[in-house]
């Protein structure tokens, strides 16, 4: 009876011994977690001395800037956060549990910071920060340090300038802190990071960060309490690339514009001018049409491409307008006073001596395009001009509407070149 006593006794304490040392039921991450929980309130602020503030080192890492949304005044990043304090509940003696000196922890199991983005554009949660948004473990050491670091996307809200659109520059302040604790009980701090990008940091298209800063800073959420929040703000500078704008929208605008100014140069009789700038005109609307669709519904401001835009209809049509006067002129019929004469004449006296001289073929010199490509309009032309043949020694008869149509085209022509560059270098300048 003895001896079996003490065998059992023996088996007891082989059995004990063996939970410690790991059987395959049991190991000391067990025992440091359930001693640790043991009695253990995540409310609680983790200081042995109930007073002093728990200091919260952040760092954050950006990884992508997913989508910066002009429209609803929106930044989106996918970031990278970490964040260490101190919980002097959380330690133990590693030598007494086989030297194991890390363990984690779930967020619902101990106390963690509620950090989160005091500027929160996300319609989905109410709160970017603490459990609900960084769902990754904690890693505790046995001196009670935490580390809790995660991805978490981020939707921010960033007011946004237009005016300079599509070459601006936009900064934007992503700030952190609590929503609950004063800065005398939870203090931030930011990490001792040199790194603003993660390592697997993904470019974006069409927005380069040029800058990014970070700085601790104080609020005092409305003016609430009789202490301040600690808070850190992270400002996001970033230019955004103009390539893709400039392709799509700025050269076929120009195109049009060059088109529109080419329109003095068909001739009148071809009947194709007015239709020919109405179109182009209607093009133009499509593409101011499209500028809403980048921007944000406000009057605060408008962007260079847009006014660029505008102006350029406004030139096109003018144009129209100018065409439509140079077509009454052309069809004008008698015969123009004496000081449009003059106005026209004046600048070019060697051309005027030349025509004069040669009288015959004056008339059509103006538009031997119209005359060689002659189908049945084009008969008539000589018919009615062929008169001067004989009435050629009047000086009178050689100064026509038609002339004065033609003079109008060229001064139209250069004045609208001159308008149009005036326009983009003011613009663009
Ligand atoms: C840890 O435990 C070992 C053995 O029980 C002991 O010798 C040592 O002093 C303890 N260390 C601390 C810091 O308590
Ligand atoms: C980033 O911004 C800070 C603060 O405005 C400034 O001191 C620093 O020179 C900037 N760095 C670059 C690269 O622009
Ligand atoms: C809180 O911060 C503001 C500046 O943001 C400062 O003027 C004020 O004195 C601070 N209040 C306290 C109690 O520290």
């Amino acid at each position: 009876m003895k001896s079996i006593a003490v065998v059992v006794i023996f088996l007891k304490i082989i059995s004990l011994f063996e939970g410690y040392v790991g059987s395959t039921k049991t190991s000391f991450e067990h025992h440091i977690r359930a001693d640790l929980l043991k009695n253990y309130d995540k409310k609680v602020r983790p200081v042995l001395r109930g007073k002093r503030e728990v200091e919260v080192s952040l760092a954050l890492r950006i990884s992508r800037l997913v989508k910066v949304d002009n429209k609803e005044q929106l930044v989106v990043l996918d970031t990278w956060v970490i964040q260490t304090w101190r919980n002097e509940f959380l330690t133990w003696n590693s030598s007494e549990y086989g030297d194991l000196n890390r363990i984690h922890f779930s967020p619902e199991e101990i106390w963690v910071p509620d950090v989160a983005l005091f500027n929160n554009g996300d319609d989905k949660i109410n709160l970017a920060g603490g459990p609900t948004k960084f769902v990754t473990d904690i890693s505790v050491n046995d001196k009670g340090r935490c580390v809790w670091s995660g991805p978490a996307t981020f939707k921010a809200n960033c007011e946004m300038k237009v005016d300079e659109w599509p070459f601006d520059e936009q900064t934007c302040e992503l700030a952190f802190g609590s929503y609950s604790y004063g800065k005398n009980l939870l203090k931030l701090k930011l990490f001792k990071d040199k790194r603003k990008f993660a390592t697997r940091f993904v470019k974006s298209g069409d927005w380069e960060i040029t800058n990014i800063t970070a700085a601790l800073g104080e609020t005092d959420h409305g003016n609430c309490c009789r202490f301040n929040f600690s808070e850190v703000v992270y400002t996001l500078e970033m230019k955004r690339k103009s390539l893709y704008y400039m392709f799509y929208l700025f050269t076929p605008t120009s195109l049009l514009t060059i088109l529109a100014l080419s329109s003095f140069l068909i001739h009148v009789e071809s009947g194709e001018r007015i239709g020919f700038v109405t179109t182009i005109l209607l093009a133009m609307t499509v593409f101011l049409l499209l500028i809403p669709s980048f921007l944000p519904v406000t009057s605060d401001g408008l962007p260079i491409l847009g006014i660029n835009l505008q102006v350029t209809m406004i030139l096109i049509a003018a144009i129209l307008f100018a065409n439509i006067f140079v077509l009454r002129v052309y069809f004008k019929e008698g015969t123009p006073p004496n000081w449009i004469e003059k106005f026209c004449s004046f600048g070019n006296f060697k051309k005027e001596s030349r025509v004069r001289r040669v009288n015959v073929s004056q008339a059509d010199s103006n538009y031997p395009l119209a005359l060689k490509s002659s189908t049945t309009t084009g008969i008539e032309m000589p018919e009615c001009t062929g008169t001067p043949a004989f009435v050629q020694p009047t000086k009178v008869q050689e100064f026509t509407w038609q002339r004065v149509s033609a003079k109008m085209d060229l001064v139209f022509f250069v004045i609208f070149i001159i308008a149009s560059s005036v326009a983009y270098a003011l613009t663009f300048g």
